[in-house]
This record gives C-alpha cells, sequence and structure tokens, in this order.
C-alpha cells in the first residue's frame, strides 16, 4: 500500500520537513530538485502493523535469548570429542558445531531485531541537512542534545516496553558465550611449573644425538644441550615437558668454580644448568668459553657459570637453576635429583 492509496486522514502530520516538495527545474538544469514525494511506511498509519512488527522484533530478541542459552547448555551438555557426520563438511566436532552454530543465531537475531524495528517503528522522517561549519557552537550543541533527545522519543523505546525489555534481555546475555569460553584458560597449573621429569638416577641424554651423556663426551669449553632420558620427541607432552627440562652442560677447570654449591653439584668441573633464561624464558645458546659466560640472545642477560651462573647483566632477575649431577655405575652422567627451584623466570618463586 503506498501513500497515495491512503485517507488524508489517516496520514501522520508533517514533522516541519519539505515532505513532496520537489523543487522546479524549469530554465535551470542544475536547480535543486528537492525531496521526492515521501511514502509512508504501513507501520506509520495501521497501529496494528506497528504491533505486528514490535512482536517480529520482540521475537527476534526472544530467539536470541534461547540461542545464547543454547550456546552455554552446548558447551556443558556436549562432549569436546564426540563428533558428528555433516555433509559435505565429514566428521566434526559436535560442540563446535553447536557453539557456531547457537552463537551465530543468538548475534544474527539481534542485528535481524534491531534492523526490523529501525526499518518498520522508528521514526521514518527525510531530513535534508545543509552543510555547516564545522565548529561546534554553543546553539549547535544544544541542537544535537534536542536531537537526540528527540532520537529517543522517536526510537519509541520507552513506549514500547516488550522491545526494550527484551533487546536489553539479549544484549545483556550476549556477553556470557564469551564469559563460559574463560573456563578454557584452566586449568591452573598449581604445582606443575615448580618442577620437571629430572629424577634422582635420570641418565643425561645428549640433545642432538639421543645417546646418553659420559664425563668423557664433555669437553672443556663446549657446549653440550641434555635432556633426561625417556624423553622422546613423539612424546605427547615433549614441548611442555623438554620447555622446562632443557639442560645446558659445561666442562670447568675445578679450580675455576667459585661457588662453593656449584661445585658440590658438578661431577669433575662438568656442570648441568637449566638452559631457560630466567627472564622471560628464551632458550640459551651462547657460550664464551674464555669467561665461562652464558648469553641469553633475546635481551642479552649475561650468566657467569662459574660463579653459580648468577646475573651479571642484562633483566634475568636471578641466576639459573643447577641441577646436581653425578655418575652411575656405569659410567654415565646422571641427575641426582630434580631441581631445587622453578626453572624458567622468577615469577612462579614468587607465588
Ligand atoms: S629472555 Fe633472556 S634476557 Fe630476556
Amino acid at each position: 500500500m503506498s501513500s497515495q492509496d491512503i485517507p488524508e486522514k489517516n496520514l501522520p502530520a508533517e514533522q516541519g520537513h519539505a515532505h513532496g516538495a520537489v523543487g522546479t527545474v524549469e530554465g535551470d538544469p542544475f536547480a535543486d530538485p528537492g525531496m521526492p514525494p515521501h511514502e509512508h511506511r504501513i507501520q506509520d498509519i495501521d497501529e496494528r502493523a506497528a504491533k505486528r512488527s514490535e512482536r517480529v522484533v520482540a521475537l527476534l530478541f526472544t530467539v536470541s535469548m534461547l540461542a545464547t542459552i543454547g550456546f552455554i547448555a552446548s558447551y556443558v551438555a556436549i562432549p569436546h570429542d564426540k563428533s558428528i557426520y555433516l555433509f559435505p563438511l565429514g566428521h566434526i566436532s559436535a560442540q563446535n558445531f553447536a557453539l557456531g552454530v547457537t552463537l551465530g543465531v543468538a548475534l544474527f537475531t539481534i542485528g535481524a531485531g534491531a534492523v526490523h524495528w529501525a526499518r518498520t517503528l522508528m521514526s521514518d522522517v527525510e531530513i535534508a541537512d545543509e552543510r555547516h561549519a564545522i565548529e561546534a557552537p554553543a546553539e549547535v550543541s544544544e541542537k544535537v542534545k534536542a536531537d537526540f533527545r528527540l532520537g529517543a522519543e522517536e526510537s519509541q523505546l520507552g513506549r514500547r516496553k516488550l522491545i526494550r525489555n527484551t533487546m536489553f534481555g539479549a544484549l545483556a546475555l550476549v556477553p556470557l558465550s564469551g564469559v563460559v569460553l574463560l573456563r578454557d584458560l584452566g586449568p591452573l597449573p598449581e604445582e606443575k611449573l615448580r618442577h620437571t621429569i629430572w629424577r634422582k638416577g635420570k641418565l643425561l641424554v645428549n640433545m642432538n644425538t639421543d645417546e646418553p651423556l659420559r664425563p668423557s663426551d664433555v669437553a672443556v669449553g663446549s657446549l653440550t644441550f641434555a635432556k633426561p632420558e625417556g624423553l622422546e620427541e613423539h612424546d605427547h607432552d615433549f614441548q611442555n615437558e623438554i620447555a622446562k627440562a632443557a639442560l645446558m652442560i659445561v666442562r670447568l677447570q675445578p679450580d675455576d668454580i667459585k661457588d662453593k654449591r656449584e661445585l658440590e653439584w658438578s661431577h669433575e668441573g662438568i656442570v648441568a644448568y637449566s638452559k631457560i633464561c630466567t627472564h622471560v624464558g628464551c632458550p640459551i645458546s651462547l657460550y664464551e668459553q674464555q669467561t665461562h659466560h652464558v648469553l641469553c640472545p633475546c635481551h642479552q642477560s649475561t650468566f657467569d657459570l662459574s660463579d653459580g651462573a648468577r646475573v651479571i647483566f642484562g633483566p634475568a632477575g636471578h641466576a639459573l637453576p643447577q641441577l646436581r649431577i653425578g655418575v652411575n655405575d656405569e659410567g654415565y652422567l646422571e641427575a641426582l635429583g630434580d631441581f631445587e627451584e622453578p626453572v624458567g623466570p622468577a615469577f612462579w618463586e614468587r607465588g
């Protein structure tokens, strides 16, 4: 139904704008043609149509609320290892599918509700606004406030309580989808980061050759990287474990070792230290034979391996943890226990 078919008495009062005021172009091809005739919407004329639109918008917001609840229920109730067959995607995670569908519906219906509300019920006034200077004098600012109040009035937020309440409900519920996903940040590491898999009797294995190390394999001046016996690259938890257990092994002249405990924990001058920098956890890889300094390539923290691996330069907060080592009956280097302090950044010592 166009506005031309509507009896004059049913048409809403014009709101001070030049609806239908088409400018003349006679004699001037560049004259402003003005606004075309305004077409009133059915909802502007028929209160029953407006009510129908209101119910559609409320329905969309309600569907959004239900979808958000469905999202949370899917997250809680569907096992994350359950899969379903879906043509043409094949086997996919049932939980991911349900989460995607419910979140998509929740967001889409909020958007669809807002668009339908704006298209059918909010003010349909067409306005021609003249260009004006960029400054905002006091009267403009007053006008903006007045327009805002008028906009709030015209959106019928106060009058259409059903829409307002369902919209607030939908907007309040949709962030819950993000909140429940925070659960995936857990579980807390608790004591796991304080310990490594080093135990008394575990052999030191060369990271490059995969062979257990004997003291004779460690030459003065060389830097050898080692891992615990039994930790293989194809192990499920290899990356997590090696990130804590990686060692660097250096042979010093026992007379060069200044720290008494370091000397006791070494074997014939061979010392084993964590390879993980105590600043933010980069692997240390540079060794200076003459000074016995090791250098972290990330931010240049430097540790003195002849003096308990104390920090002599850079941002690292504390010395590298030392692993106490010895030799077993077969002549292989072995750990005599776990590190006595957490490896890596100092955060875990403060907890
Ligand atoms: S991580 Fe080693 S100095 Fe920053």
